[in-house]
């Protein structure tokens, strides 16, 4: 039976994936362009909470003054009529042909200040659309030829350029923190901040670093061989998880953007556990917003597009439940504790051990039987898994 998505879930949706008119690098468009006040009303219709979208998406580049400011009052009339909300926009910085080498870190130095003057700009439209996050993708910021960029200084061109905005959000008084989005590479051969971690050692660099998080999306991290949910872990960890973009992909290859759980869905079901059930309490460990950056495959008509759109939630919906029914299962709480999962909150210190009480335990380290641990008891980490597959798959 389906479960019903409520904007309580907040589920968000991009005006650029569900208006993602099918082109590729191989094919021009399958499908027409979708207007913003009918994708409001339709992500209203199936339950969405908000709507997010670059600049470039709701009005053309360079648009003149009057049809920019039509487009922006043509959107702010139907969020508000449905009560759909913008939780968060993000600049085109990389679709026109000045984006060529990058915005923020383009060698070509107009190309920058533009890059800034965009965003500027875009700061003061999230602020007018009540929008609380601006993501930046930095999908042109990068190269394909070593020689070509000098990535010390780029990276010195990426931190001005976020310096710049963050003083710019607080000299406004805006409430509006920053999410970096990672990925290896796609469009750029090499993308500048390829990943969390990159992301997050960047952002500890910054004069603002309270207002700077992460985006971390799905495909990204797994285009890179890594684990999502461990990276969203750590990112929970430090506190930077500001936003995130949920999708699925198969594997290390291009940039899918697949419907949430159509790609790895062990992955999904671990993520999924997290934000929902790692809480302190049990709860939620993430507040934001559910956020889709997907893309209906190109096979799809519109009927398909809203299809996709109501996957991404049910699917979502559905693992949020299974993982709700393995927390509470006996069975898996009899696991964890053989698995000694919760053994790893114990400081490896006692309370008030110095380094030198350490150094004096011989039982640590002089009298420590190495040799017990060979066909000694496992952890039993197999049978954990195995019930977590099952309730994946519904079958507990
Ligand atoms: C991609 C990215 C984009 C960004 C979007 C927001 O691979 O194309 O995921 O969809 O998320 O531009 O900045
Ligand atoms: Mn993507
Ligand atoms: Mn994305």
């Amino acid at each position: 039976m389906a479960l019903k998505p409520a904007p309580s879930d907040h589920f968000t949706f991009g005006l650029w994936t569900v208006g993602y008119n099918g082109a590729d690098p191989f094919g021009g468009p399958t499908r027409a362009p979708m207007d913003v006040v009918h994708v409001v009303e339709k992500l209203t219709e199936l339950g969405a909470y908000g709507l997010t979208l670059h600049d470039d998406d709701l009005f053309a580049f360079v648009s003149a003054d009057a049809e920019r400011r039509k487009q922006i009052d043509r959107l702010i009339e139907a969020k508000d009529s449905t009560g759909l909300k913008v939780p968060m926009i993000t600049t085109n910085l990389f679709s026109p042909p000045v984006f060529k080498d990058g915005g923020f870190t383009s060698n070509d130095r107009s190309v920058r200040r533009f890059a800034l003057r965009k965003v500027l700009r875009n700061l003061d439209l999230a602020a007018e659309l009540g929008a609380h996050t601006l993501v930046m993708w930095g999908g042109r910021e990068g190269a394909e030829y070593d020689s070509a960029k000098d990535v010390r200084l780029a990276i010195a061109r990426y931190r001005e350029a976020v310096n710049i905005l963050t003083s710019y959000v607080t000299d406004k008084g805006y409430g509006i923190r920053f999410a970096i989005e990672p990925k290896p590479n796609e469009p750029r051969g090499d993308i500048l901040l390829p990943t969390i971690g990159h992301a997050m050692a960047f952002i500890e660099t910054l004069d603002q670093p309270e207002l700077v998080g992460v985006n971390p999306e799905v495909g990204h991290e797994q285009m890179a061989g890594l684990n999502f949910t461990t990276g969203i872990a750590q990112a929970l960890e430090a506190g930077k998880l500001f936003h995130i973009d949920l999708n699925g992909q198969r594997g290390i290859k291009y940039d899918q953007d697949l419907v949430f759980g159509h790609g790895d869905l062990h992955n999904a079901f671990s993520l999924v556990d997290l934000l929902e059930n790692g809480g302190p309490d049990g709860g939620r460990s993430y507040e934001g917003p559910r956020h889709f950056d997907f893309k209906p495959s190109r096979t799809e008509d519109e009927e398909g597009v809203w299809a996709s759109v109501s996957a991404n939630m049910q699917t979502y919906l559905i693992l949020k439940e299974r993982t709700q029914a393995f927390r509470a299962d006996p069975e898996v709480q009899k696991a964890l504790a053989a698995a000694q999962v919760e053994q790893i909150a114990q400081p490896t210190l006692a309370q008030g051990e110095t380094v030198d009480d350490l150094l004096a335990d011989r039982s640590a380290f002089e009298e420590f039987d190495t040799d017990a641990y060979f066909n000694s008891k496992g952890f039993g980490f197999v049978a954990l898994q195995q019930l977590a597959t099952e309730h994946l798959m519904g079958a507990r």
